[in-house]
Order: structure tokens, then sequence, then C-alpha cells
């Protein structure tokens, strides 16, 4: 019977994978961007349709987690298996904005098929990953009936602004949420059709700086000399921020900076590097040099804080006239790794803006909800049924290697089931470009990834349970 579970599933994936991945493409079709300032409308209608489809491919217990603000989190489960263990599936379905609407070959709303891709803003982060759940889980439930597992399902449609109604639901719903492992399929291959095991995340500090210096902006003419402009404030605190070489330089910052082991430094040693081929995925311009010091770009990405100026905002280019501004504004965020604390990481981080402000001027200082960094070692049996199910997938052995993006669930999730197996993986690619104009996904791994997670769920099963 098991067996022949996993084989009837597996051909009825191949048999009807257009069909599934047509779930994907009116996923993407939903613009589902949870940031503040957008229609929350069809984050909603996302987290419906969401759940519905659940429905169709055979689940009955599909209930909305809500906490009375924000987003919902559509929860499934499947839990008649006795004997057997319980595994959460994660993903989310809220997606980042558009960026620049202009720059986008075919809108990011409707999705399009071009030289084996599917492009749309969320196709690969992470509609994609959720795709993948629902095709996997609908290959066992359309043919056998039955999953090989008890299967609990959590999408939730606050990722990108970093979970904070999700952190409430954990509180408040433990017990509906405990597994014996997570599944978290929302991170990136480090190639294209290489499976990648993650093992672990940065997490992430972000503020909105406001500096302000006049009550209106005035005639750069008329004025222009005496009065402290608040652009070229903002310029020097945000220089300031980095040393010649691009590294953090905010004194204090990097101190709980955690040595590499020598098992990750044997990771990272393993790893491919062209850097022709970093260059061009990293889609870096010619002359413009690969910064941060010595250490690869691995180590960088992965095992190192990093800062990034999200936006800037002082009038704007349509309206740019001869005027000092009134005021200036920066979004900016800070990659946080281990052993680094976000509370300590945000008060530095603050004190120094401040400290840096020239002139006397205002400065006002708002964080955004923080993410912890995450990492693992991925011995034991669950680590090990996650290679094995890659493997199957991709028909390749796969690499374990760390992540530099940040997933606030992971961390909060494997703290409050006490340090449950937390086994990531994603359909994303170095050609993905997540988060900026034309997000695509790689339609033969998503393929590959919908099979390593069929193969993972018959994995994950005790034999004698
Ligand atoms: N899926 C990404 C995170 C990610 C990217 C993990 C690549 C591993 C590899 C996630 O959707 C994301 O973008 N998260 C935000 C998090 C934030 C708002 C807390 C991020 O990293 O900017
Ligand atoms: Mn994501
Ligand atoms: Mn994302």
């Amino acid at each position: 019977m098991d067996s022949k579970r996993l084989d009837t599933a597996l051909q009825h994936f191949t048999a009807k994978k257009g069909a599934f991945l047509n779930d994907l493409k009116d996923l993407v079709r939903i613009p589902s961007i949870s940031f503040l300032g957008f229609d929350h409308k069809p984050v909603r209608c996302c987290a419906e349709a969401v759940a519905d489809l659940l429905k169709t491919v055979g689940f009955k217990d599909v209930r909305m987690l809500e906490t009375g603000t924000g987003n919902p989190s559509v929860f499934a489960q499947m839990i008649d298996m006795p004997g057997q263990p319980t595994i959460l599936l994660y993903a989310h379905y809220d997606v980042q904005p558009i960026g620049r609407e202009e720059f986008w070959t075919t809108p990011p709303f409707e999705p399009s098929e071009r030289n084996g891709r599917l492009y749309g803003r969320g196709s690969a982060d992470d509609k994609g990953g959720v795709a993948m759940y629902l095709a996997a889980l609908g290959s066992y439930l359309q043919t056998s009936g039955t999953l090989p597992v008890n299967v609990k399902v959590l999408i939730e449609g606050e990722e990108e602004i970093g979970s904070s109604n999700l952190y409430m639901i954990l509180e408040s719903s433990r017990a509906l949420l405990s597994a014996d492992a997570v599944l978290i399929a929302d991170s990136e291959n480090i190639d294209k059709g290489v499976p990648t095991l993650t093992a672990s995340l940065r997490g992430i500090v972000t503020v909105n700086v406001e500096v302000r210096s006049l009550e209106s902006s005035v005639h750069s003419g008329t004025w222009g000399g005496p009065l402290p402009d608040p652009v070229i404030a903002l310029s020097r605190m945000i220089a300031s921020l980095v040393d010649d070489a691009g590294r953090p330089a905010i004194p204090g910052l990097s101190d709980a900076v955690r040595t590499l082991s020598p098992l990750d430094r044997k990771i990272l040693d393993s790893l491919p590097f062209d850097e022709a081929v970093y260059r061009k995925q990293a889609k870096l311009l010619d002359g413009a040099k690969i910064i941060g010091g010595k250490g690869s770009v691995y180590e960088k990405m992965w095992y190192r804080p990093s800062i990034a100026v999200n936006a800037i905002e002082a009038s704007s280019r349509k309206q740019a006239a001869n005027i000092i501004n009134d005021v200036a504004w920066a979004r900016i965020g800070i990659r946080i790794v281990p052993d680094m604390d976000p509370e300590r990481t945000l008060d530095l981080f603050t004190s120094y803006l401040k400290e840096q402000a020239p002139w006397g001027l205002q400065v006002s200082v708002q964080p955004e909800s923080p993410s912890k960094w995450w990492k693992t070692d991925t011995t034991g049996s669950m680590f090990e049924a996650a290679l094995r199910a890659l493997e199957k997938g991709y028909g390749r052995k796969p690499v374990v290697a760390g992540a530099g993006g940040s997933i606030p669930f992971v961390q909060a999730i494997t703290e409050a089931l006490g340090g449950v197996p937390a086994l990531l993986f994603g359909v994303g690619d170095p050609f993905t470009a997540a988060h900026s104009e034309n997000e695509s996904l790689l339609i033969s791994d998503w393929e590959k990834g919908c099979i390593s997670i069929i193969n993972l769920l018959d994995g994950l099963r005790e034999p004698n349970g």
C-alpha cells in the first residue's frame, strides 16, 4: 500500500502538472501585496483562494486564523495517520510591491511563460512554494485519498512585512500548530537545477528615518547658504553607516558575530564559485567592484551583517525644483547574523543615526517588525529524509547552504515547538529576481520541487508507525 501510494501520487503529478501549474497562475493573478498603503482587499481574496484550493485538493478542515488585525493565515489539517509524525507545511501568499511598473516585460499580475520560466510577482516568492504544496498534497489526495503522514498546512499573509500577527497566532494556537517537523518552502536553490537545503537565515532590523530642518521647503537661491539641507544631512548619516570597504561601521554592531565553525567553513569552501557567473547572476555592472573586504561572497551574504538603503525620498524626480527640501526620508535595513540580538541592533542603529545627524537637526526613527536569524545543524533522520527526497526530485545530490534572506516564522516556530527540525528549501534560483521587477520561476525546478515534496512526505513516514 505504502509504496503504491507514493507511485500513484508521482504518476498523478506527472499527468496533472499542467493543472497544478494553473493553480499557481491563478494565485499570481491576485495582487496580494501586504505592505502598508496597498489595497488589502486582494490580500484577503488571495487567502480565500488558497483556502478554496486546499478544499479542492481534498482538505475538509480548512480555517482562517485571524487576530482581528492584519491579514489572515490559512490553516488546514488532515490528522488521520495514528502512529505517524505530524508535519507542518509553511509558505506565504503575500508578495512585495511591484517596483517600477514600466520595467516589467509583461504585467506583474498576468502570469506569462517565456523560455521555460513563469513570470509574475510572487511566481517564486512565495506562491511557487504554496503551489508546490497544493500539487504534492493533491497528488496523494486525488489518488489514494490519504497522506503518508499527518499534515498541517499554514499559509500566511504577512511574511513580507515581518509576520507580527503570526507571533500572536503562535501564542494563542500553539497546540493547533504543534508538529514533529516543519517544512518551509520559501528559500532558493544556489543555482538552476541544484537542489538546496537551507541551513541558516539572516534576520533583519528595518527602520524608517526622517530628517527635518524646515517647516516647508524654500527657494534654494533666496535662502541657500545659512540653512541646513536635510537631504545632505541624511546623506551624511547614511554614508557613515559603512566603512570604505562597504562593511557596517556602527560601533559595537558586529561584536556578537559568531566565528564560523570548521564545518561551516568547510561547507563554504566546497561551494562552487565563479566570479563572472556571480556578477551576471547579481546583475552587477562592469566596473562595479565586489565589496565587503576579505572573504567569500557566501560568507558575506550568509554569515555577516549587511546594510541596504531600500528607498530614499526628498521631493521627486518629477517635481525636482530649485529648493531646499524641508524633509528627507529613507528606509534602511540591517541583516543580522548569529549571535546578533535584534533589540540591541535596533538600539545601536537608532542611537548611531541620531548621533550622526549634523547641525542639530530633528531625526525620527521608526522601526518595523524585526526578524531573528536562524541556524540549524542538519543531522538527524528528518534532515536525511529531506536530502534523500531532494535527490529523488532533482536527480542529483543536494547541497546544504546558508541563505541571506529572512523568514520570521522559522525561528519563532522552532522556538515555540521546542526545537523541532525545520526543513527549508524553495523554488527560487539566482535568476528569480525576487522583490525586483520581472520575478520569475524556473518551471522545471518547480516540478522537481513538487516531486521532492511528494517523496518527502512519504520519506518522513515511520516504517513501524
Ligand atoms: N523568501 C524570502 C526570504 C528568503 C530569500 C529566504 C532567499 C531564503 C532565501 C522572504 O519572502 C523574504 O523576502 N523575507 C523578507 C523578510 C522580512 C520582511 C522579515 C526579507 O528577507 O526581506
Ligand atoms: Mn518568501
Ligand atoms: Mn520575499
